[in-house]
């Protein structure tokens, strides 16, 4: 059994941060409404230029570098959005080519919740022997999607990317469990209903905003608090372990209500789910992510540590999965990293060429002074 450690990981915001008080000159709405009822103070929002592949980019390079990788290394690339900057071609081939990296990519979509899934994917790349090196990116950049004059959901919403490196390891770390979930019959709750091919877009849909997302939020609340707890709890008795073994919850961050209601459920200290809510809203498929990137830097996620990732979202979907993380190893030989992993096969076949002649050459003229 090969497992998918975790050995980098990367994080990306905008440059741009739209506060509440922003948003109080936009909509009718307040500072605090939204903290008391979403826990969220301000947003990053992509500015020009700034695209679900460019953020995810630089969150990979960051997780690349943090594994002591070069993307030549990749073997796989997942990505997970419902952001893409097109809907052809996909973005995880954008993103493959500007790592400059030389392997499959292929979108996981599942809304918000679509990082776990990626993630899960990911691990059956390793566990089946078929990859050692795989890229899992949650990305999104959704405000172009969102209705900028609805105060039900337009303070709700970032955009951002988080990324890791899962690396092929004999030792029991990486997803040691998962739970993935569905049900489409709650679809409309959560919806852009015009850009597919059900309804192409036309003036008529642009004009009644049915590009952008449209939510009851009541129904997902609902339905979140339904579901986080139940797919932590099958993920964690799956990994064969008891809640009082998890050292941090990281929920998908879309209201602080629902992270503590989950929380409480679940019979979890706030010191041990991790909330970030705050500074970023909901960044969706990234927010889990981020998240864990922002866990390990602030000290919450430490080396062997064991961690929930459990996310909801669009479909409507759920999904929780169960992570060890392993020793956090420094990236060594970082100027050998950086020489193209051919030419550093090619070295090492030379280097191993070398020292056989040089022993055949050698072992007469030791056989010589010693008399053998
Ligand atoms: N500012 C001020 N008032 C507001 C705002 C706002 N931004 N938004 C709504 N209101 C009003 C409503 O109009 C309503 O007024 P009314 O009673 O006069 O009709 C009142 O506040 C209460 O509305 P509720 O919908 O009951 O508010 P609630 O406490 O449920 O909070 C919220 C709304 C924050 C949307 C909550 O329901 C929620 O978080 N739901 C889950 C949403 C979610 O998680 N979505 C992401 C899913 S992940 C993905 O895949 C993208």
């Amino acid at each position: 059994m090969k497992y998918g450690r975790i050995v980098g990981w990367g994080k990306c915001a905008p440059h741009k941060v739209l506060t509440n008080f922003d948003l109080e000159k936009m909509v009718d709405t307040s500072d605090e409404w939204i903290v008391t009822r979403t826990g969220i103070r301000e947003r990053h929002i992509a500015g020009e230029g700034e695209t679900t592949a460019s953020l995810s980019v630089t969150a990979a390079r960051q997780a690349l570098e943090r594994a002591g990788l070069q993307p030549a290394d990749l073997d796989l690339i997942l990505v997970a959005t419902s952001s893409p900057d097109y809907l052809l071609p996909p973005v995880s081939s954008i993103i493959q080519d500007r790592l400059g990296a030389k392997c499959g990519a292929f979108m996981v979509t599942a809304g918000c919740t679509g990082f776990v899934y990626a993630l899960a994917t990911a691990q059956q790349f390793i566990a089946s022997g078929a990859y050692r090196h795989v890229l899992v990116v949650g990305a999104e950049v959704i405000s172009p999607a969102v209705d900028w004059t609805d105060r039900n959901t337009c303070v709700l919403f970032g955009d951002g990317a988080g990324a890791v490196v899962l690396k092929a390891s004999e030792e029991p770390t990486g997803v040691l469990s998962f739970v993935l979930g569905s049900d489409g019959s709650g679809a409309k709750h959560l919806w852009m209903p015009a850009g597919g091919v059900a309804r192409p877009p036309t003036h008529e849909t642009v004009d009644r905003r049915e590009h952008t997302i449209q939510m009851n939020g009541r129904e997902v609340f609902k339905f979140a608090t339904r579901v986080l707890a139940s797919a932590a709890v099958e993920a964690v008795e799956k990994a064969g372990l008891t809640m009082d073994e998890i050292d941090l919850l990281i929920p998908h961050q879309a209201n602080a209500r629902i992270i503590e209601l989950a929380a409480r459920q679940l019979g979890l200290p706030m010191e041990k789910v991790f909330v970030n809510i705050d500074r970023y809203g909901n960044t969706s498929a990234a927010s889990i992510p981020i998240a864990l990137v922002e866990a390990i830097e602030q000290g919450y996620v430490k080396e062997n540590s064991t961690v929930v990732m459990v996310g909801f979202g669009a479909g409507l979907t759920w999904a929780a999965a169960v992570v060890k993380m392993g020793v956090f190893t420094q990236p060594r030989y970082a100027l050998w990293r950086t020489i193209p992993s051919r030419a550093r096969t090619r070295a090492r076949v030379a280097v191993g060429a070398l020292q056989m002649r040089a022993g055949a050459l050698l072992l007469p003229l030791y056989a010589r002074v010693t008399k053998r």
